[in-house]
């Protein structure tokens, strides 16, 4: 079922949990993060956004992630990922998405404040969620690289931005990187604590995968209440697919090839549903 509103953060963020925002780009992936949901009983939210829509085009991906979450017996929000552009945004928010992310990080503050305040009254208005962001997350979305570009969230400046936008999450820079990275990414943790403690709505981190489960705790301990991941699915999936391959190509078995990749993403999306509620881990008090 399609979940609507605040609640799924705000929740999490009491209890120190965080909410997975998994992205999707096809069909048998925004199947798996909802049978993953299913199986966990817990809430996620499915990303299927920006950067995708050049490969599937915007209404093809939008109704299909909105199909799989209205089907599923779990509670679902359907967000847009990172977008720049405000008629994205409104053309999501008019499909049905139940929150999206406006990402102006990459503009001067006067005007990132300008374009997150414009989307944030447009959302609000059609009960919709927004996401925004300040300081540059390094790295690619769609592609694994390395760590480029970037910059920290200044933590002072982040609250000057949570109150003139009136977001309700923020994404922060803390040294997180989209994607897998050659050396171990080590989060600035004493920074995403002063976030916290002036920043009064819950706290987003870009870049899950291949981060030390340590480092993503800590990260939960410190306001964060929603955690993107990606790669860490995009590997799975096409490790699974390769893994296949062999026994598939004879016989043009489709099918069988993206169930497997399927069957992977389900599995990798249940574990981090379950590390992110801390299955199994004590919150620190
Ligand atoms: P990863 O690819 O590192 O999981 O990052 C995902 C992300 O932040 C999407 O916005």
């Amino acid at each position: 079922m399609l979940t609507r509103g605040t609640d799924v953060l705000t929740g999490a963020a009491a209890e120190r949990r965080a909410v997975p925002g998994f992205v999707a780009y096809n069909l048998e992936t925004a199947q798996a993060v909802a049978a993953a949901a299913e199986l966990a009983g817990a809430p996620v939210l499915l990303q299927a956004g920006s950067s995708a829509f050049r490969h599937t085009g915007r209404d093809a991906l939008v109704e299909l992630a909105l199909g799989v979450a209205r089907r599923s017996a779990a509670p679902i929000g359907v967000h847009l990922d990172h977008s720049r552009d405000p008629e994205e945004a409104a053309a999501c928010i008019a499909a049905g998405y139940t929150s999206v992310m406006i990402d102006g990080s990459h503009l001067p503050f006067t005007e990132n404040v300008e374009l997150t305040r414009a989307v944030v009254r447009r959302a609000h208005d059609a009960g919709v969620w927004v996401e925004g962001e300040l300081g540059a997350i390094a790295g690619d979305e769609d592609v694994s690289t390395d760590a480029s570009g970037g910059t920290m969230t200044d933590p002072g400046q982040a609250a000057e931005f949570v109150a003139a936008t009136g977001v309700d999450a923020l994404a922060v820079s803390v040294g997180n990187v989209h994607g897998f990275t050659s050396a171990p990414v080590r989060l600035d943790l004493d920074r995403l604590a002063d976030i916290h403690e002036l920043v009064p709505v819950p706290l987003v981190l870009h870049g899950a995968s291949g981060l030390p489960e340590e480092q993503l705790l800590g990260a939960l301990d410190r306001g964060v209440a929603k955690v993107n991941v990606n790669a860490e699915l995009r590997r799975a999936y096409l490790t699974a697919v390769a893994d296949r391959l062999p026994e598939a190509l004879p016989a043009s078995d489709t099918v069988a090839t993206w169930a497997a990749g399927r069957g992977a993403v389900r599995d990798t999306a249940l574990r981090i549903i379950r590390l992110l509620g801390r299955a199994g881990t004590e919150p620190a008090p």
